[in-house]
């Protein structure tokens, strides 16, 4: 039986709801926009999110006092975590707004992932409005790799003058994720390990991933975890590092010499999904269970249909129960070819 223990409908018990495989619910991560300033190769491909590109309409997508409300119940639940994701999450208009709304809501960690390309001039305001850190997504320091690889011919430059601002601001510590492709940007990985050594940011290494279903993933591509560590270890001793918490998804590893932390996200070599306490909402109030996920539950129905929010908690409680996902475990070339739901609409 799961074990729910909900108490009372009126008020937050902060009891941890558990999944078939023993998993409690610890992290939400809200989808703000499908939007994106950037192609990404690996993510955005032009040929599929050209200019007839589909996305969401205006009333598809949840208000600021919908994703509040449902955040609000999932603190009930247990949420220790929340995440703001997008797309790109700066394309959406007065986004410290919503950031403020769930700053109120006591005992959440407050974060958000962002390309860094908006972030100079509201890095200031999100800390105003109660973000506490914030993750930057850079994939090289050379400024033609990086236009190739975002697409849309992006200068590297103010990405890093987003994160000086970000981390000027207080939103601390900024770390930066770089996913590594093949042929795209492994001889990025020195310089950028360079780079940020004794800048006080921690630099996380992602092992390129089959998320969605159009960026022609072939594991040939993946540069390892183990590599990328080996790789920067010769050139400057490493040690390991315990986790933060439990089931963290970066492996933590120190320069030995004070230097600070690097990170690995080993998500196709050494799967984390045992202790994955991951939930995502999508920009539409669709709920996914994992980020591999071929299909969501439709929460705004819900939200939108008067439901209460006892009946919205107890709705999510049934939907995490219930849960069974361990995609990254069971990976192989053919689930890679499956219909899952694409990285800029669910986030990462
Ligand atoms: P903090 O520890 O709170 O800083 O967050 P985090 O480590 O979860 O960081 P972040 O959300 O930036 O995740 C980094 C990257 O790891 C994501 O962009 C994904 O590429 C990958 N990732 C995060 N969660 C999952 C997951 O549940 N499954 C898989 N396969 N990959 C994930
Ligand atoms: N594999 C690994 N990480 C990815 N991201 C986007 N697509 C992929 C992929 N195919 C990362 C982005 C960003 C985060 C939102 O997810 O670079 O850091
Ligand atoms: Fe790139 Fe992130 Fe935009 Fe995807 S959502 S195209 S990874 S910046
Ligand atoms: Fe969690 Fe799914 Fe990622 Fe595994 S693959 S860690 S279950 S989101």
């Amino acid at each position: 039986m799961p074990d729910l223990r909900i108490a009372s409908p009126d008020k937050a018990t902060h009891a941890a709801a558990s999944d078939r495989l023993g998993r409690a619910l610890r992290d939400l991560r809200i989808s703000v926009t499908d939007r994106c300033n950037f192609r990404c190769v690996y993510c955005m491909p032009k040929e599929v999110f050209g200019k007839d590109y589909a996305f969401l309409d205006r009333k598809e997508i949840l208000s600021f006092e919908e994703i509040a409300r449902l955040a609000r119940i999932f603190r009930e639940l247990g949420i220790e975590k929340v995440r703001l994701t997008g797309g790109e999450p700066l394309v959406r208009r007065n986004l410290e707004q919503l950031i403020e709304m769930l700053a109120r809501i006591p005992g959440l960690d407050l974060t958000l992932t962002t390309n860094g390309s908006l972030l100079e001039r509201k890095a200031r305001s999100f800390k105003d409005a109660g973000l506490q850190r914030i993750t930057v997504s850079l994939d090289s320091l050379d400024d033609g790799v990086f236009r190739r690889m975002n697409d849309v011919d992006f200068p590297v430059g103010k990405v890093l003058e987003g994160i000086e601002a970000a981390a000027a601001a207080g939103l601390a510590p900024v770390k930066i994720n770089m996913v590594v492709k093949r042929g795209e940007n492994e001889a990025s990985i020195l310089p950028m390990a360079r780079h940020f050594r004794g800048s006080g940011h921690i630099l996380r290494f992602i092992e390129y991933m089959d998320v969605g279903h159009t960026n022609g993933w072939r594991m040939d591509d993946v540069v390892t975890a183990r590599e990328i560590i080996e790789m920067i270890g010769a050139e400057a001793p490493l040690e390991a590092v315990d986790p933060n918490y439990p089931g963290e998804v970066a492996e933590r590893w120190r320069y030995r010499d004070g230097g600070g932390e690097i990170g690995v996200i080993a998500s196709v070599t050494q799967a984390f999904c045992r202790d994955c306490t991951r939930i995502r909402l999508s920009t539409e109030g669709k709920l996914y269970t994992c980020l591999f996920a071929t299909a969501g539950h439709d929460l705004r129905a819900l939200v939108r249909g008067g439901a209460s929010d006892v009946e919205i908690r107890e709705a999510i409680a049934a939907i995490w129960a219930k849960r069974t996902d361990r995609y990254s475990e069971i990976r192989t070339a053919e689930t890679a070819k499956l219909q899952k739901v694409e990285m800029s609409y669910i986030g990462g």
